[in-house]
Order: C-alpha cells, then sequence, then structure tokens
C-alpha cells in the first residue's frame, strides 16, 4: 500500500497520509480550513460543522472524513463560506458573548473565526438566554454565557483526564454542559492542571488570577488572523 494518497484541496494537488482527516492533511500542506470544535490533542467529533467540505460535491467535516486517493475537496467557495457564516453568527446570537467584557477577547476562537470570515455585526435577532455562572471552584470559573457546546472540555475531561468532570444535558436549544456533581465545580475532581482546563476556545472556562497577564491588543489573534499560522506552512 502506498504511504501517500494524492488529492486536491480547491484544485490544488496535496499529499497526505494514509489515515488522516482532511483537516488535518490541509493543516499539513498550509491550507486553512475554518473550525471551531477541532482540536489537535483531541479526538475528533464533527459537532460544530464549520469546517464542512464539499468532497466529490457532497458536504463532510473535513475534520472526521479521512481522505482518499483521487478525491475532490472544494473548501473556499462562496456557498461555504455563506454556511460558515450562518454557523457563527447563530452561535453568536444563541449565548451572550459580550466580547468587549469577555477576558477571553483577542485568544476567543469564535470571535477570530468571525472575523477572518468577515462578521462584522449580528445577522440574527440576539436570544439573550438565561445561562448560569458558577464561580464557586477555587481556581476555575465557568461562564456559560460564553459556550459554544463545542465539546471539547467534555472530551478533555474523559478521555484525557480520565474524569468525565463535564457532561452535556438537554436537547436543542435546552443542551448544555454541566458539571458531573451534585451542585457545582467545586463539587468535582477537576484540577486547574487538568487538559479540560485549557482546551476551551471561548470564554467559558477561565483560570482565576490570571485575568489580563496578556494586555488588548497583543493577545493571539490581535496579531494575526486564526489560521495565519497553518497557512505560513506553505512558505
Ligand atoms: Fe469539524 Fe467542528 S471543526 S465539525
Amino acid at each position: 500500500m502506498s504511504d501517500q494518497i494524492t488529492f486536491t484541496i480547491d484544485g490544488v494537488s496535496i499529499k497526505g497520509k494514509p489515515g488522516q482527516t482532511i483537516l488535518q492533511a490541509a493543516d499539513e500542506a498550509g491550507i486553512y480550513i475554518p473550525r471551531l470544535c477541532y482540536h489537535p490533542e483531541l479526538a475528533p467529533h464533527g459537532s460544530c460543522r464549520v469546517c464542512t467540505v464539499l468532497v466529490n460535491g457532497k458536504p463532510q467535516a473535513a475534520c472526521t472524513q479521512p481522505i482518499s486517493e483521487g478525491m475532490t475537496v472544494e473548501n473556499d467557495t462562496p456557498e461555504l463560506k455563506e454556511h460558515r457564516c450562518n454557523i457563527i453568527d447563530m452561535l453568536f446570537i444563541e449565548g451572550n458573548h459580550f466580547c468587549m467584557f469577555c477576558e477571553k477577547s483577542g485568544n476567543c476562537e469564535l470571535q477570530a473565526v468571525a472575523y477572518r470570515l468577515g462578521i462584522l455585526a449580528p445577522k440574527f435577532s440576539y436570544l439573550f438566554p438565561k445561562k448560569d455562572v458558577d464561580a464557586t471552584h477555587p481556581d476555575i470559573f465557568l461562564d456559560l454565557n460564553r459556550c459554544i457546546l463545542c465539546g471539547r472540555c467534555v472530551e478533555a475531561s474523559k478521555n484525557v483526564d480520565g474524569k468525565g468532570a463535564f457532561e452535556f444535558v438537554g436537547r436543542s436549544i435546552e443542551k448544555k454542559i454541566a458539571v458531573n456533581a451534585e451542585a457545582n465545580l467545586k463539587d468535582t475532581n477537576l484540577a486547574v492542571t487538568d487538559k479540560a482546563a485549557d482546551v476551551c476556545p471561548v470564554g467559558t472556562i477561565n483560570k482565576k488570577r490570571t485575568a489580563f497577564a496578556v494586555p488588548i491588543g497583543k493577545r493571539l489573534y490581535d496579531k494575526k488572523p486564526i489560521g495565519s499560522e497553518i497557512e505560513e506552512r506553505k512558505k
């Protein structure tokens, strides 16, 4: 069996390795595919659908779809951009994302993907849902106003930390992250050194006593758009 798989993304020939997903092969080739729930150190679970591409004309999640010889992938098209913008716009109105007051501003992947896609103003009406805040843990602050249900904390706590401190509960618009305890976050065995405390893409899981260690304006996505680090691999 060949140790390389050749396929195209937007007409560019890419070589990947057997077992890689489209997203992994694209990253290695320096092609950015927008994503939110994917984290390189966690098993992909394809929940946000921001990474949707067309594979031989059919929509697939790039973070879970394995590459295959000769496949044709479309990534940078007006239709896919609109699809991604709609998802991001809905995430903004389903939560309470007050970016100007958020400690994660400038390091937030939701905010950064929105800027990268050119979203500057809300497209849909805000729902202003009532969400919980849990500051009971000595080292970690949980703000569900900003949760986008990416599931990274669930995956990391269960399969990296071996704890299961977080879980999804409810369905549809009622779906939310819950802590695996009788009452509050302080009643879980979550530690500030856990992977689960590190992987939140937005301002939901925050470490206490670290706020504004890096000032606004000097943060990761204040300097370069999200995805630049991947595109620089091409040079
Ligand atoms: Fe692929 Fe979320 S990044 S579905």
